[in-house]
């Protein structure tokens, strides 16, 4: 399963990379207004981040197809070809993502709250669908079971879509979505470094520098022998 970093605070995503195996970084317009800078310059300061093959994904502002189109060739001038355009599945966006995949642009389709939403896009052109599971259940719908349910239906589909999926609160969400295979999750800062944390896993850490300190010194490793 591809992991990518939802957020676009360069502290952030400069912690979490320096600890895990991340595909990439997603963002949104509300991630990028949160950090009160120039949106262009915080997604080139963010692109300047990633590794090759490491991706970005950055959302159109436009609400017709037209100008979404537009607005994706100049992003792509500005941050590179291999940028990922997330295009919202409006009518508008489909109508976009039709045209934009038949250029070669990557696709990412987001704000997909229903299966039948994600194929379309898929259909459209898009690579990545993203469905909101969080966002989801808090509509008292099932996010996860959503996010499953367009995952096998895009791995029988000729299109070469995958799930992205995103909107998590918990690990629980993520590791659901691990057990069914999806192809990718975009996890929060904050809950990306709860993937990997358990006490009993320090706690482990803390006895064994004990014990081999109990024979040797204090501070001492493998090194000093
Ligand atoms: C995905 O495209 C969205 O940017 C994001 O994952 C939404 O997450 P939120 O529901 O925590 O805002």
């Amino acid at each position: 399963m591809r992991i990518y970093i939802d957020s676009a605070n360069i502290k952030d995503i400069e912690k979490v990379m320096n600890i895990l195996p991340v595909d990439g970084v997603t963002t949104n317009p509300s991630l990028l207004a949160r950090e009160k800078t120039n949106p262009m310059e915080q997604l080139k300061a963010i692109r300047g981040m990633l590794c090759k093959g490491q991706e970005l994904h950055a959302q159109v502002i436009s609400s017709l197809a037209e100008d979404m189109i537009i607005e994706a060739q100049h992003m792509r001038e500005v941050l590179g070809e291999d940028i990922f355009i997330k295009v919202p599945v409006t009518p508008e966006g489909i109508k976009a993502m039709k045209k934009l995949s038949a250029l070669g642009v990557n696709i990412t389709a987001t704000a997909i709250y229903t299966p039948m939403q994600a194929v379309i896009a898929a259909k459209a052109g898009a690579k990545w669908t993203a469905p909101y599971v969080n966002r989801l259940d808090m509509i008292g719908a099932d996010g996860v079971q959503v996010a499953i349910s367009i995952h096998n239906m895009l791995t029988r589909m000729p299109a070469s879509s995958e799930l992205l999926a995103a909107s998590f609160k918990n690990v629980e969400q993520i590791l659901k979505l691990a057990e069914a295979g999806a192809g990718a999750v975009t996890v929060a800062p904050d809950l990306l470094e709860q993937l990997l944390y358990h006490p009993l896993t320090d706690k482990a850490v803390w006895d064994f520098t004990a014990d081999f300190e109990s024979i040797t010194a204090k501070g001492s490793t493998m090194r000093e022998l």
